[in-house]
């Protein structure tokens, strides 16, 4: 029997020129290169320079997987962005990257579930073209961190685990006869648990408080930068990522030995370290750009994807999982056959 599924026939990422070392951060505020490698290993991310934002970003990742696919824009059915770093508080940056890909009519859809988010995006594109509702999807994350890190002392902790990027993959429907041969995506497992939400979250700005979205009070205590309870992060991350992997494989008869490739969100070399161990994989199946780009929330996975194509160690026919976790908390995890 023939089951319609998504396989993924265009890749692209952009990264912003900027290079960021851990030295260039000591300049504002009280931290050191040897703190940052040691508890994340980070050495350097991008920042965007000038007028430059999430959907910028985003069009220069699309454009390069729509090349990749041999597509126009035109022969898109929809738009799924992830980000946590939108363009404006509304509309949402879908609607400036179609714009930017010279697109009208065709649904763009942001979706926020941040460090989680493409994984989220991938699965509902997912949905609509397992249903017949649309044939050609284009599935981006992207982020412009820069611009919403505390860049002072009082926001270290936060602030060198983030960089800027983007990454885009374009799904196509394909019937798939035989699923240990062809290319498509297996599954998604999705998770979220609100109980959660404030460890790590932008306060601000705010429909939550008095009056207006911000004022004064919330601009002095900081409330626009990102608060997180690293511990807390951590803990869960390293139990909920395997988990969701275990769960991916279970559903389709898989063992961790099948995976050929991990592609993990890019949070903490660490956490990563630590779900393969928890996994039972081995390190050189763990693909990672954390050292170089840092955490881009969003864009780490087809990012990830894109750089292990171009280094050779993503090829047809290989089994590829990945997991994400992040604010929310959410997390989840897709298989694919590559
Ligand atoms: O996509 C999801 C996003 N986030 C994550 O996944 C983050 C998960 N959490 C982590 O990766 C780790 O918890 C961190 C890397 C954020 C922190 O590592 P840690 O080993 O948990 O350190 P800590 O928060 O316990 O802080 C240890 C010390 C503290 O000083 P004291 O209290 O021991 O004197 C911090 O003030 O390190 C200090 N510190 C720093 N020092 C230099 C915190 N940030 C910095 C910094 N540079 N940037």
């Amino acid at each position: 029997m023939t089951n319609l599924r998504s396989r993924v026939i265009g890749l692209g990422s952009h990264l912003p020129p900027r290079i960021v070392t851990n030295e260039d951060l000591t300049e504002f505020m009280d931290t050191s290169d040897e703190w940052i490698v040691q508890r994340t290993g980070i050495r350097e991310r991008r920042w965007v320079e000038g007028v430059t934002s999430t959907s910028d970003l985003a069009v220069e990742a699309s454009q390069r997987a729509l090349d990749s696919a041999g597509l126009a824009a035109q022969d898109l059915d929809m738009i799924f962005l992830a980000t946590l770093s939108p363009d404006h508080f509304f509309p949402g940056s879908a609607v400036f990257l179609q714009r930017k890909l010279g697109l009208a009519g065709i649904p763009a859809i942001d979706v926020r579930q941040q460090c989680t988010g493409f994984i989220y995006a991938l699965s509902i594109a997912d949905q609509y073209i397992r249903t017949g509702s649309a044939e050609k999807i284009l599935v981006v994350g992207s982020e412009v961190h820069s611009k919403g890190l505390e860049k002072s002392t009082r926001g270290r902790d936060v602030t060198v685990l983030f960089g800027d990027g983007a990454g885009a993959v374009i799904l196509e429907a394909t019937g798939v006869t035989d699923p240990d041969r062809e290319s498509h995506l297996l599954s998604t497992h999705l998770y979220t648990d609100g109980a959660f939400a404030e460890e790590l979250w932008v306060p601000a700005v705010s429909t939550a408080y008095d009056e207006d979205i911000v004022d004064q009070r919330m601009l002095d205590r900081g409330d626009q930068y990102p608060k997180m309870n690293g511990r807390q992060v951590f803990v869960h991350a390293v139990k909920r990522m395997p988990e969701a992997v275990e769960a991916a494989l279970e559903q389709n008869n898989y063992q961790v030995n099948d995976v050929d490739l991990f592609v993990f969100h890019q949070a903490n070399l660490r956490i990563n370290e630590a779900v393969a161990h928890r996994l039972g994989a081995p390190e050189e199946k763990v693909f990672n750009t954390i050292h170089k780009y840092a955490n881009t929330t969003a864009a780490t996975i087809p990012i990830g994807l894109d750089e292990a194509v171009q280094a050779g160690m993503l090829e047809a026919g290989m089994l590829v999982a990945s997991a994400a976790f992040g604010s929310g908390f959410t997390w989840g995890s897709a298989l694919l056959r590559w």
